[in-house]
């Protein structure tokens, strides 16, 4: 049974009210920037409206594999190596479903999104959830817990980074531990980059986080998962993209007939100028979404009993409240008491219960009333 998204149900109760600032969901509420736009329309009457290869265009591919070797330094072969997904989310349930049989076991490193351990459930395997522990400002990995979890029958480790919900970004050294504790044991690493481009604490605003791939080889059972719809504004586009070993790629190729084909054709091209084109654009987003992050932290940090981690990538700060035992009620009351909808912590698995998610990829007109009111709630 795969439990139903208490994201969701908070939203659905939000939905029903009249001048909530809403929070609660994981995007950014800018519009798909002009230059993709245009570049879909241009797409769309150069006759990109046919079904394409199920791995997707050989161009998107290419331009994928040439965006790796520009922000990574990473040689990827664009036939072998590269599927073209109808977003993020069906790139997770692909690499998950050609990897794991049922009855087969799973770990997600966790808090994080619950679709990672939605879909292993979903392939009918058992998954054991993994919390990171909060040290002091910063979530680490628990790599004792992951040992003692491991089974006969555990195939594949989830994590995320940059991380949803925590903001957290996998060191190199984590990295490095995660990629040696899935060799030790012959399992598959799944890592989710959808964030990659979400990173605050490069040398410059614009530095990707350092893909696992840097440092796994091309023979490595190393998967990552990536997509448009976070660095691009592109969500309701549905286009992303799976790397993986060319065995995996060719079995989640001919997968994908059955599941959707391919991503949208005319939004393949548009991502390929997204990738060609959207540095600057992206650059511009992220000197607003720092600016944002560090107003929700300035107006958290300081009040007794809140404990706000300092997150380094994507768009969410997860503050951790002492004592707080239902982040579900919190979250409802506050909605109510407030009209502000935030994400409970316990959406998003263990670890999770006791914080709450804010996403501040909003306008300054919504973040700032929300902030004032939520942090009055907090201290009265
Ligand atoms: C960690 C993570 N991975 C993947 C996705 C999937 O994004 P999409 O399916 O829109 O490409 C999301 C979306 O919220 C996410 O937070």
């Amino acid at each position: 049974m795969v439990p139903r998204s208490r994201i969701r149900e908070l939203a659905e109760i939000a939905m029903g009210m009249d001048g909530v600032l809403r929070l609660y969901f994981g995007e950014s509420n800018l519009p798909t920037p002009e230059y993709i736009k245009r570049a879909a329309v241009r797409a769309m009457e150069d006759g990109y409206t046919f079904y394409t290869e199920n791995a997707g265009l050989p161009s998107t591919r290419r331009a994928v594999a040439a965006n790796y070797q520009q922000l990574h330094g990473i040689e990827l072969d664009p036939s072998t190596e590269i599927i073209v997904t109808a977003s993020g989310v069906q790139a997770l349930n692909l690499a998950i479903r050609c990897v794991l049989d049922p009855d087969d076991h799973a770990i997600a490193l966790t808090p994080a999104w619950p679709n990672g351990s939605a879909c292993m459930m979903m392939a009918n395997a058992s998954v054991t959830q993994i919390p990171h522990p909060l040290c002091g400002e910063r979530y680490r990995v628990d790599f004792d817990a992951l040992e003692a979890a491991v089974t006969p029958r555990t195939r594949m480790l989830l994590y995320t980074s940059p991380s949803n919900p925590l903001g957290w970004v996998a060191t190199a050294q984590e990295q490095q531990g995660l990629l040696d504790f899935t060799r030790r044991h012959g399992m598959w690493l799944l890592a989710d980059e959808v964030y990659d481009r979400l990173y605050y604490a490069g040398s410059r605003l614009g530095d990707p986080v350092p893909s696992i791939l840097r440092i796994a080889t091309r023979d490595d059972a190393v998967m990552v998962v990536h997509s448009f719809s976070k660095s691009y504004c592109m969500t309701g586009w549905r286009v992303g993209w799976l790397i993986a070993r060319r065995d995996v790629t060719e079995k989640a190729t001919q997968l994908n007939e059955f599941v959707v084909s391919h991503a949208p054709t005319f939004a393949q091209k548009a991502g390929e100028t997204a990738l060609a084109d959207g540095e600057a654009e992206l650059e511009r987003m992220l000197e607003r979404l720092k600016e944002n992050r560090d107003l929700c932290m300035n107006a958290l940090r300081g009040i007794a009993g809140v404990t706000v981690p300092k997150p380094d990538g994507a768009f969410y700060l997860f503050p951790r409240v002492d004592g707080l035992s239902d982040s579900f009620a919190f979250c409802r009351r506050l909605l109510e008491e407030t009209r502000v909808g935030l994400a409970p912590g316990v959406a998003f698995g263990e670890g999770g219960e006791g914080s709450f998610r804010i996403c501040y990829a909003a306008e300054r007109s919504i973040l700032e009333p929300a902030m004032e009111r939520l942090t009055k709630f907090l201290v009265g």
